[in-house]
Order: C-alpha cells, then structure tokens, then sequence
C-alpha cells in the first residue's frame, strides 16, 4: 500500500490557507450597479408577464362578452320567430299589455351617464284629496300630464271672476305622479335606475320633501298596507348583491339611520336615541353603523329607527314626522380577478325623509311657545336653509353655498351638488285650501331641477383595473339577461 497513490487525499490546509481558496474559488464579485441592473431586469419582466396577463385576460372577457352577445342574439331572433308564431296561434291581449307596460317602464327609467342626467331629477307626486277634505268639499286644483310631465295647478279665482277665467300655472318635471300612482310605479322609474347606480358605485340619494301630509313618509316609509320606497330599494339591494356575488365578489352592507330633531342629530339604532351627536368633518361622531347580511336584517333596523322616530298628532296629519331621517345604506365590494388582484368599488345611498314644512297657526301650533312651536321652527329652519343651498345651487356662477347654516345641509352636502346621484320627490296636496303651500313646493322643486351634480363611480383609479372590472360586470350582466331571457335590453 504505498503512499504515493493518486486517490490519496491531500493533507488539511491550515486555517489562513483555507480561507484564501475559499476567496481564491468564489464567483467573481457582482458591484452593486450590476445588481441594480439585475434587479431593474428583472422587475421589468415581471410588469411584462403581467401587463400580458391582464391583457390576456381583458382580451379572454372580450371573447367572452362577444360570445355571450351572440348566443343573446341568436336567442332573441328564435324567441321573435317563436313569438310570431305563438301570436298567429293566438291573439293574447292581456300578454300585449304587459308588454307594452314593460315597454313604458325601460322608457321611463333614465340614463344617468347622460350628461343632462347630472341635475337632480326631480319628480312630483300628488295625494288623492284625503276625507277632511272631501267632507270640507275642497277643490283638486291639481292637473298631472303623466305623458309630457307637466304638473298644471289652478290658482284662485280674483273676485268676480267666472270659474272659466281662472288662471294656472304650468311646471315641467322630470316625471309628474297624480293620485292614482301607485309607489311600485314611480319606484319602478327613477328610484330603480338610481338603486342600480347605487349598486354600480355611485353615490345616490333620494329626498322627499313637500307640505306637512303631503305624502313623504307614506312615500318613503313602510306601514302594514303599503311599501314604501326605501323598503323597496332595500329589496333591490340584496337582490342585486345575490345576483352578483360569488367566490371572487364579496359585499358588505351596512346602515345607519339618523334624524335631525330640534337641530339636533340623534342615532335612531343606537341604546339612546335621544342623545346628541355632533358632526366632526365628514363624519357623524359616535353614529353607530351596523352590518347586515339579508333583507330581514335590514328591515329590522329599518323599522328599529322607524319607531324611535319622533312624531306626533298635528291637525293635518295625525302621524307628522316631526323630524328629518335619513337612512343610509352603506355599500363595499371587492372583487379579486383571476390574477389575484383586489377591485373596490364603495358607494352610499341616503334615504331621506323630510319633516314637512308648516305654518303654524294651520297644524293647530298657536303659540309663540312651548315645544311644538320650537320644533315648528326648526323644521322650518333647516328646510328654509336647505332652498337657500338649492337657490345657490341652481345659479349659473355658483357663489357661497350655505350648507353649515342647518345640521341638514352639512350631512346632505354631497348630495347637493356634490358627487352624488340625487333625486327628489316633492310631494302634493291637490286640494285647493293648500294652494299656497302646493306652488311653493312647486317652486321649489322647480328651482331644484337646475341643480348640477358631480358624480363619479367610486372605484379603483387605475383604468386598466376599472376596464377590467367594467367587462366582468358586462358579462355578468349578458349572463343574467341570457338566463332571463331578457333579450331586448
Ligand atoms: N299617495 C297617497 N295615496 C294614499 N294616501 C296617501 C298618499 N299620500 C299620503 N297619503 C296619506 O296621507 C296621510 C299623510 O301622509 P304622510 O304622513 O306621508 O305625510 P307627510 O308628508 O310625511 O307629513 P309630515 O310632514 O307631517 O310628516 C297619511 O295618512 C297617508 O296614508
Ligand atoms: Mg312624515
């Protein structure tokens, strides 16, 4: 066994010798600007492979979108030929109705990306003459052209005028309800176009105001023989969340429902409805906001508030909201897309309804005192503010708008000019004994009509998430129609 063998193994340098072969051995060293380089390289190849995803992906939407818009066509052009067929088979006019109904309806909803649709939409809904007034044989002085949207109103005779010679005044309005409306209709109008903006991300509000008994929380409100329109958006809320949600699109809804009594803001759903809030910039302090997974849910606080409403009998509404409530419903979605990134779409929808605007010596207030005349008072204070903002508002060079004169005002900000979609219904007595308040709330609303808004979608800035986030909405929206059969649209 000699020594000299070429497998033998050489002898364990000494630690200084190691640690030179070790530097001797290495790699060449890498100076930091090639590491820069490196880095910079890579980073840039990764922004490439996903720039290409997400262009994959938009351009698998399109494919699919396309798709889906021919099977629709295809349906439709089998479901005409097949409707032709049936309607020689048999002339079905109760079927011809519906359908012009439907028709009437998509007309009447409105497209609120039209520029014009920036103003607050106002409509007006007359009350039929309720049984005080029947018994005081009180004229309807109120004419509602429901086709051109033209609310006409009688004013009084002068004396020894013939009833032929009576004067009217005309309005035009965006839509004009008589008291033969039932609230499923109008609903079925604006206030359906507006919830569904909602849904899509806008900020939306929908007020009522008018003359006390005029209709605003039977317009608004929920009682056991009549939905309102606030339980109805409801409804269309979590209908619209159930049809869009699945594993990649989460919702989170919550309320709040506040009123404004006295000039003082109170929490309706909170322990103590009666304690006093105050506004702290853009928020409400102390309000409490409360999650909600399903309509029931919702209607309970919906109706919680309701109850711990201030109201009271008054001589011309036994039931008269002596305060202002606004119900708010409080909309986030994240929707992650197949690359693993997250979209955000917010939104808030503001249900209000007013306390009616009164004179006093006519509600049975004859006082210069006492409660009921402060609340008359500042009832009267907030909605006299409230068309000071309007009257800013509508004027072409828009100068100081005094939204911090009234508590209403600063939490409606928004919605008066502001991003947000709004709409109001300026509700009517028809009777002739009302006359002076109906053209007043006329006016009103009139005025209202030149208010511009400035609404934007509240959803993530960059446009390439938003077209993204734009074509899966598409496509959800084809899939819907495709399974409804909803081939028109
Ligand atoms: N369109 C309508 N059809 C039938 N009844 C109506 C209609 N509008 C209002 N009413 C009835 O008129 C009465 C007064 O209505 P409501 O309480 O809604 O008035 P309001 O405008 O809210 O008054 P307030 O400002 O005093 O609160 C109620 O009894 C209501 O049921
Ligand atoms: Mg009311």
């Amino acid at each position: 066994m000699g020594n000299g063998c070429s497998g033998e193994a050489t002898p364990d340098p000494s630690p200084k010798r190691r640690r030179y072969s070790i530097i001797r051995n290495r790699a060449p060293s890498v100076t930091s600007a090639e590491l820069r380089k490196e880095i910079m390289k890579t980073e840039l190849e990764q922004a490439k492979a996903r720039e290409k995803l997400s262009d994959d992906m938009r351009k698998e939407f399109e494919r699919e979108r396309a798709k889906l818009q021919q099977d629709i066509h295809r349906e439709m052009v089998a479901e005409r030929e097949k409707m032709k067929k049936a309607s020689i088979i048999q002339e079905n006019d109760g079927k011809a109705q519906i359908d012009q109904y439907g028709e009437r309806i998509k007309n009447q909803r409105i497209d609120w990306s039209k520029p014009e649709s920036k103003k607050i939409q106002v409509v007006v809904r007359s009350r039929p003459l309720n049984i005080r007034e029947i018994k005081e044989e009180a004229k309807d002085v109120l004419y509602m052209d429901e086709i051109n949207n033209e609310c006409t109103i009688l004013t009084p005779p002068s004396s020894g005028q013939s009833s032929s010679a009576r004067k009217s005044v005309t309005f035009v309005f965006d839509r004009c309800y008589n008291g033969n409306t039932t609230t499923a209709q109008i609903y079925n109008e604006i206030p359906y176009s507006l919830v569904q903006s909602f849904l899509e991300g806008y900020n939306s509000t929908i007020l009522a105001y008018g003359q006390t008994g005029s209709g605003k929380s039977f317009t608004m409100q929920e009682d056991p023989d009549h939905i309102g329109i606030i339980p109805r958006a409801i409804v269309h809320i979590f209908e619209g969340k159930e049809s869009d949600e699945d594993q990649d699109t989460q919702y989170d809804i919550r309320v709040s429902y506040i009123e404004i009594y006295n000039e003082e803001i109170r929490d309706l759903l909170s322990a103590d409805p009666t304690q006093k809030l105050e506004i702290k910039g853009e928020k409400v302090e102390g309000l409490t906001i409360h999650p909600v997974e399903s309509i029931a849910s919702c209607a309970h606080f919906m109706r919680l508030g309701l109850a711990n409403r201030v109201t009271s009998a008054t001589t011309m509404n036994a039931h008269s909201s002596r305060s202002h409530a606004i119900f708010t419903v409080y909309m986030r979605v994240v929707y992650t897309d197949p690359v693993g990134h997250e979209h955000h779409r917010k939104a808030k929808l503001n249900l209000v309804d007013l306390a009616g605007s009164e004179r006093h010596g006519k509600v049975g207030i004859s006082t210069n005192s006492g409660p009921s005349f402060n609340e008359s008072k500042k009832i009267n204070l907030s909605l006299s503010t409230l068309g000071k903002c309007i009257q800013a508002l509508s004027q072409n060079n828009i100068g100081h708008v005094p939204y911090r004169e009234s508590k209403l005002t600063r939490l409606l900000q928004d919605s008066l000019g502001g991003n947000a979609r709004t709409m109001m219904i300026a509700c009517l007595s028809p009777a002739e004994t009302n006359f002076e308040e109906t053209m007043s709330t006329l006016k009103y609303a009139h005025t209202t009509k030149s208010v511009n808004n400035r609404p934007v979608m509240n959803v993530d800035s960059d446009p390439k998430d938003q077209l993204i986030r734009q074509l899966q909405t598409e496509i959800k929206t084809l899939r819907n129609r495709l399974n409804t059969k909803d081939l028109d649209g």
